[in-house]
């Protein structure tokens, strides 16, 4: 039978929160505009979707922006920040226990999955949950059942499942801790945010919202950024994507002086394209290690175009201005996978799974 919704959790359902404009949150890339395109459609059907992207690449907002499109919006929106509840924890707060399951349950608690109850349960940073945790969760996934600590019936829950890694989980299955019937469950649409390095032009915006929305909040008078440093902006690579970004920003309005931000960006550096191990114990062969370097270069821009065109080998092929038969051959020939995972029995695959 269905549960009924739970009516003691105010404080584990999240208010959906501010946005910032749409504007500012995709941009003018084609990748974001694409990836907008896919949120919204993947936001009316209550299929699970997998959002990946390097940390402070907006992943959060994301998913709250497909449960504020979906049909259940109005119903709870529960977070789960996987890292954050210790792994002994975790299966209580997620499906909960009844009285005198263990030593301590004195009384009955729901978990956050029956929380989420004709709404969305995002699990952030999924690679994280244990193989335990992660069976279970398949069982929700693939029945909508799930059982409570020291329960002798299964439950039925109607929910949306929206997880985000920062993390290849197709390495993680390589290694066995990430399941990979699980992946094809989690992942029947992907959305890949792009790191910041990849959408520069998409700066300015960001900043301008960014001075405009801490000038408000601190009450300060910070002016806009001289053309000059706005192009260093440009330049930098952002590891830490736009919350690195919204961080320097709000100094910046603070401490109200350009300096703040040359003299950080000066010592944040540039990343190392190119690195060789060099034995200089042997002689050292220029062209060996050049050839090596490049190649290695070469898999890595492969690998990204790939990930930022879902694993499509068409679009990568047409964004790497190669042709798709050369693009095959680079694939097979930098020893990358053929498509994002080892497929699983054509029966397993969702419709909608991303690969071409
Ligand atoms: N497109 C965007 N426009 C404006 N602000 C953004 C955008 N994307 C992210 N931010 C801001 O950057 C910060 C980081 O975003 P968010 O928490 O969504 O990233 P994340 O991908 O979930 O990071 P992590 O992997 O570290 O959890 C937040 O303060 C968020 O408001
Ligand atoms: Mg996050």
């Amino acid at each position: 039978m269905p549960i009924a919704p739970t009516n003691n959790v105010s404080s584990l359902v999240q208010s959906l929160g501010e946005f910032p404009p749409e504007a500012v949150v995709f941009g003018k890339s084609d990748m974001m505009q694409a990836l907008r395109e896919r949120m919204d459609k993947v936001a009316s059907a209550n299929v699970p979707v997998l959002i990946e992207g390097e940390s402070g690449t907006g992943k959060d907002i994301i998913a709250r922006m497909i449960h504020g499109l979906s049909p259940w919006r109005t119903g709870p929106f529960v977070k789960v920040n996987c890292p954050a509840i210790p792994g002994t924890l975790l299966e209580s707060e997620l499906f909960g226990y009844e009285k005198g399951a263990f030593t301590g349950a004195y009384g009955m608690k729901p978990g956050r999955v029956e929380m989420a109850h004709r709404g969305t349960l995002f699990l952030d940073e999924i690679s994280e949950l244990d193989l335990a945790l992660q069976s279970k969760l398949l069982q929700l996934l693939q029945d909508g059942q799930f059982c409570r600590i020291g329960a002798q019936e299964d439950k039925k829950v109607e929910v949306r499942i929206v997880c985000a890694t920062n993390r290849q989980l197709e390495s993680e299955i390589e290694t066995g801790t990430f399941r990979q019937d699980l992946f094809y469950r989690i992942n029947v649409v992907n959305l890949h945010l792009p790191p910041l390095r990849e959408r520069r032009s998409d700066i300015p915006a960001l900043v301008e919202y960014f001075l405009d929305h801490y000038n408000r909040k601190y009450n300060c008078r910070a002016r806009d950024l001289s053309s000059d440093l706005m192009s260093s902006l440009q330049k930098y690579h952002w590891p830490g994507n736009i919350r690195e970004l919204e961080n320097l920003i709000k100094r910046y309005v603070i401490l109200g002086t350009e300096d703040v931000i040359s003299n950080d960006l000066v010592m944040r550096g540039q990343p190392e394209y190119l690195t060789a191990d060099i034995n200089f114990d042997t002689p050292i062969s220029l062209k060996k290690l050049t050839r090596q370097a490049t190649r290695d270069l070469e898999r890595k821009i492969i690998l990204r175009v790939l990930q930022a065109n879902h694993w499509n080998r068409k679009q990568a092929a047409r964004a790497l201005c190669i042709s798709y038969r050369a693009l095959l051959y680079k694939i097979r020939d930098a020893g990358l996978p053929a498509n994002r995972a080892v497929r699983p029995p054509e029966e397993d695959v969702p419709a909608t799974a991303a690969a071409d």
